[in-house]
């Protein structure tokens, strides 16, 4: 049978995988269309995405949306997800068994909506294509992974808590359109979509 995003929702609302089922409120799985182009990976849920199943909804949704509309984006132009789809408990930073437990959802969603650019938002998610990476040394270039680009870039949150990054966040996403046709360039020369192998779970450096 071919995999679909309803179906990946519907294994991750009664998953039992890792420990985050046990406090979580509602799963978390991602919305957006299957064909979007632009997928973006977040870290995980938060409170207000924990009540109400929905990512990126609290203050940081709020900041993404604005993100988006700065490019002429809407939300329900791009998928939206995270690398951990239940809340860890406090907003506590999600450990690498969780983040390994969750990887086989984020690969199939992956897979089914094959986008052409993926952007990381925050260290979480950046590690699976970049384990080694500083966020400060790398954010707002694209890399190559396969025929996909990946862009890493600061988490929404870190913004709000930090505003010396606001215009960075800002400057990075004013480059995405461009990113996004550079990457339809590489698409349509054919080259298998494939991924790095999976890297070990690991500790992540801080900056
Ligand atoms: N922060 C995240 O990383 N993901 C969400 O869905 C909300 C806030
Ligand atoms: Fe399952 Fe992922 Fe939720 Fe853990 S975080 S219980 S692996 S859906």
């Amino acid at each position: 049978m071919t995999d679909s995003l309803e179906k990946i929702a519907s294994e991750i609302a009664t998953c039992t995988k890792c420990p985050l089922h046990l406090s979580r409120e509602k799963a978390v799985p991602g919305e957006g269309p299957p064909d979007a182009e632009i997928m973006f990976i977040g870290e995980g849920p938060g409170f207000h995405e924990n009540q109400s199943g929905r990512p990126f909804v609290g203050a940081a949704g709020k900041f993404l949306d604005e993100l988006l509309a700065s490019i002429g984006l809407r939300r329900e132009d791009v998928f939206i997800t995270n690398v951990v789809k239940c809340r860890p408990p406090g907003n506590r930073d999600p450990q690498p068994d969780e983040i390994a437990a969750c990887r086989e959802y984020l690969d199939r969603q992956i897979a089914v909506i094959d986008p052409k650019v993926i952007v990381t938002l925050g260290r979480f998610s950046m590690a699976r294509w970049f384990p080694s990476a500083r966020i400060s040394r790398i954010h707002g270039q694209p890399r190559r992974a396969g025929r996909r680009l990946i862009v890493p870039m600061y988490h929404p949150a870190a913004a709000l808590h930090q505003p010396k990054l606001r215009q960075t966040v800002l400057d990075d996403f004013r480059r995405l359109p461009e990113f996004v046709s550079q990457a339809n360039d590489a698409y349509q020369e054919g080259e298998a979509g494939e991924e790095p192998p999976p890297d070990e779970p690991r500790q992540l450096p801080l900056f």
